[in-house]
């Protein structure tokens, strides 16, 4: 009886070390959400010309307005041009639906 609740012990141990390993898998861009919509492959072309693409759940949706605006003057302080306005609200909503 003792041993076989050391080996459940063991055993429960074991599957804690192993389902540890899963957490630690590197970031990869596939977290994304919504990878395949147009508003996806427009933030990321527009987005990722300074610094890595921000997760659209770092802000919420009234921030990302802010945000946005904000890295409008960026660009064109960095001499790349303002987005134009279709592109900049393809981008915001894109964030916005999956803002926190
Ligand atoms: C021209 C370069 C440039 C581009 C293009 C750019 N950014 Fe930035 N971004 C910056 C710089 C510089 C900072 C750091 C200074 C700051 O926070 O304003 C920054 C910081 C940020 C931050 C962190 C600040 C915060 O309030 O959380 C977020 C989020 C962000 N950018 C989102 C975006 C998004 C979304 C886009 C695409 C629309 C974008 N950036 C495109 C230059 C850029």
């Amino acid at each position: 009886m003792k041993i076989s609740s050391l080996c459940l012990l063991l055993l429960l141990f074991l599957t804690a070390c192993s389902s540890q390993d899963k957490t630690t898998t590197p970031v990869t861009s596939n977290l994304y959400p919504d990878q395949t919509s147009t508003g996806f492959k427009q933030f990321s072309k527009q987005c990722s010309t300074c610094h890595r693409p921000p997760m659209p759940n770092q802000h919420t949706a009234l921030e990302w307005r802010g945000v946005v605006d904000l890295m409008q003057q960026h660009r064109a302080q960095a001499g790349y041009g303002a987005m134009s306005e279709p592109v900049k609200k393809e981008v915001l909503s894109y964030l916005q639906a999956h803002g926190k």
